[in-house]
């Protein structure tokens, strides 16, 4: 099955270091990340599950929960957890699951098989509270992820959801974002009474909306 935006993110049920779940229960009515890392005990995996355990209160602030993925077992899981503290400097303090059988990992289209045919590639799933997918991007195994991107998203994602903005290139929480085309000047005044910028009738520019 292939995976869009907008799609229900599959429901699964699967073993973590912090016991059994059932995924959409565990969500209740948070956003998720969903990330795969391709295996355990190895460098570049070690650095981002570091940096996502010292980004978590980040992604509490924002009513986001986190949950990591490899198709290791959960013995492997545990070992290597130490290693983690021990280098980077921050326990894991979110769940890792463990697909052995790879059932999670396929559902979501985590193998990539002229990749790897075995291991899950860098995989990143955002889902909103009403358990929708909001983003997908994936990463070679190559490659860390930049999780700070990760944060910036979600923010504008959480914007968007509540206001008629979009945000523009390289936009960081606190700029101005841009009024979306569907909304007509009209509708515009109503929603922002500040005023905006028009620099062409599609391109609109307002402070970011508070609250
Ligand atoms: C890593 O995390 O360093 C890694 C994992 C699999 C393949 C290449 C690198």
């Amino acid at each position: 099955m292939t995976i869009q935006l907008g799609d229900t993110a599959p429901d699964f049920s699967a073993e973590t270091t912090e016991g059994p779940i059932q995924f959409h229960q565990w969500m209740g009515n948070s956003w998720a990340v969903l990330f795969s890392h391709p295996k355990d005990f190895t460098p570049v995996c070690t650095t981002e599950l570091g940096e996502v355990a010292k980004l978590k209160p980040e992604f509490d602030k924002r009513n986001v929960k986190v949950i990591g993925l490899s198709v290791d077992p959960m013995t492997s899981h545990k070992a290597w957890v130490g290693d983690i503290k021990e280098t980077q400097g921050h326990a894991l303090n979110f769940p890792l699951i463990a697909d052995e059988d790879r059932k999670i990992s396929n559902l979501y289209g985590m193998i990539h098989p002229k990749a790897n045919d075995t291991l899950t590639v860098r995989s990143v799933f955002i889902i909103g509270p009403d358990k929708k997918v909001k983003l997908m991007i994936t990463y070679p195994a190559s490659t860390g992820r930049n999780f700070s991107e990760i944060l910036r998203v979600i923010d504008s994602l959480q914007l968007t959801a509540k206001h008629s903005v979009a945000t523009p290139v390289n936009w960081m929480n606190g700029q101005d974002v841009i009024i979306v085309p569907s909304v007509t000047d009209e509708q515009a005044k109503q929603k922002f009474p500040g005023g905006w910028k028009t620099l062409k009738p599609y391109l609109r520019i307002v402070p970011q909306p508070r609250g």
